[in-house]
């Protein structure tokens, strides 16, 4: 019998100092070390920010061409501040479930993180 890898939980930021329009970024941990998590050249990233009054976290990378969305920190919003945006092709996602409503990649969606709030603090962890 093998034992199944669990993506480790870890802390982004408090729910309370999390505020509307703010994008907070991390590097995800890895499974075994507890260390920044990468790709073959890029760490792997997400970005949690609150839709309405609800905390929502995403990897960052397009599914169009795996790069990260935002070509500046915390700037994911389309200029009506309505849908995330990829900056390569301008892609656009809804906040809500990520799909892709717009862009090359019409029908795909940005990977969702698992979310949770623990003593105030929100913490994410890639879906296994
Ligand atoms: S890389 Fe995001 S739309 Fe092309």
């Amino acid at each position: 019998m093998t034992s199944k890898q669990i993506n480790p939980w870890q802390s982004v930021c408090d729910k309370a100092e999390l505020q509307p329009g703010q994008f907070v970024e991390f590097a995800l941990a890895h499974a075994e070390t507890g260390t920044a998590k990468s790709t073959d050249t890029l760490p792997l990233t997400g970005f949690v920010f609150l839709d309405g009054a609800t905390p929502r976290a995403y990897l960052n990378q397009c599914p169009h061409m795996g790069v990260e969305l935002n070509w500046k920190p915390g700037c994911f919003m389309d200029v009506d501040n309505l849908f995330l945006q990829c900056s390569t092709h301008g892609a656009l996602f809804k906040p809500r479930d990520g799909e892709c409503i717009a862009g090359p990649c019409q029908g795909d969606a940005l990977t969702e993180l698992d979310l949770r709030e623990t003593e105030g603090i929100l913490e994410i962890r890639l879906p296994e």
